[in-house]
């Protein structure tokens, strides 16, 4: 496993992340408890959460996890989405992120998390506000880093430079969408990021699922999928003929390589400039060995300019 900086930090994080926002839903607890397990044995120290992951449950069984383990692993968690009904229960307000990451902390069972991250840009509140609510909790030890998840260019930049007017924690990384099937943020995110030294942590490196190949143009999927429970909404999103056609062009460059897909993809994301770490979810514990043997497997450089070419529409 590489480990690599996170943003302009000395923050050493492996370059697969797990993530665990199918804990509570799709995997039960003794479920989630292993492909944690199975993610630390095999070198993957960054583990991304959300309070609204499962209602909670999420962190609740990374705590669970990690009981005798907190040292080897850096817990990411974020707060934004509505935990309750009230006004006050949402959103990046001194607020709503001191209720949070105290309800957080509760439920992972530990006393500091490692990088905290906002979900979302919240409209409603000053940056400055969210900014000095964040250098707060670092400076209490709650928190050791912070992080932005979503934003834009124009946000990160905003933040950071509200956060240097002051003397206040800066933002060191960012996690939005990527994959060969949504290379967006290449237009202005990352270039706006690295400007910025924060690193970015993707998430949907496999969109979805349809990166394994376990979809198949006109197949039903297979049972206990994500495709599967999730029905027409996941199909609208992910199972359109350009994502398969990507697919599966990718998938021939990949059999050329004698690699697998999901290992063409992964080590694809995680060779890509200004990607620090693909954040991969499971919901077993087997997918995780899986998906880490795209860390070490030997991807010619010109299967990755091919997936680089065959992507290219998907910038846009
Ligand atoms: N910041 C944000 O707004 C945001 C949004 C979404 C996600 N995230 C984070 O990013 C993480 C990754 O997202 P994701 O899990 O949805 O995306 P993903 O990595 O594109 O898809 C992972 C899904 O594919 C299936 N899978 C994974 N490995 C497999 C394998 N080896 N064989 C067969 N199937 C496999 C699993 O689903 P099934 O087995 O159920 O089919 C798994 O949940 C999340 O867990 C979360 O931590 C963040």
């Amino acid at each position: 496993m590489e480990y690599r900086n996170l943003g302009r930090s000395g923050l050493k994080v492996s370059q697969m992340a797990l993530g665990t926002n199918a804990f509570g839903t799709r995997s039960d607890e003794k479920t989630g408890i292993a492909i944690v397990h199975a993610a630390l044995d095999a070198g993957i120290n960054l583990i991304d959460t959300a309070d609204m992951y499962g209602s909670g449950e999420s962190e609740r069984i990374i705590g669970l996890a990690l009981k005798g383990r907190r040292s080897q692993a850096l817990i990411a968690t974020k707060c934004w989405f509505p935990t309750g009904d009230g006004p006050n229960d949402r959103g990046t307000s001194r607020k709503h992120i001191m209720d949070a990451v105290d309800a957080s902390l509760r439920r992972l069972q530990t006393d500091y998390i490692d990088l905290y991250q906002m979900h979302n840009w919240d409209p409603t509140t000053p940056i400055e506000e969210t900014m000095r609510a964040l250098d707060d909790l670092v400076r209490a030890g709650k928190v050791r880093y912070i992080g932005c998840s979503n934003f834009a260019g124009w946000q990160v930049v905003k933040a950071n430079a509200v956060a240097d007017r002051y003397g206040w924690a800066r933002f060191i990384s960012n996690q939005p969408e990527y994959s060969p099937a949504n290379r967006r943020i290449e237009q202005e995110v990352i270039p706006a990021c690295e400007a910025e030294g924060v690193g970015q942590i993707v998430y949907f490196p496999l969109a979805g699922g349809l990166f394994t190949g376990k979809y198949r143009r006109g197949q039903a999927p297979p049972e206990g999928s994500r495709a599967a429970t999730q029905g027409p909404r996941f199909a609208q999103r992910w199972l359109t003929d350009a994502n398969f056609d990507l697919a599966e062009a990718i998938e021939a460059v990949a059999a050329e390589a004698s690699v697998t897909l999901p290992q063409l993809t992964l080590a694809w994301v995680m060779a890509r400039p200004g990607i620090t770490a693909a954040i991969v979810g499971a919901s077993r514990p087997e997918q995780v060995a899986q998906n880490v043997s795209a860390c070490t497997v030997q991807v010619p450089r010109e299967a990755l300019d091919r997936v680089t070419a065959l992507s290219e529409p998907f910038t846009r």
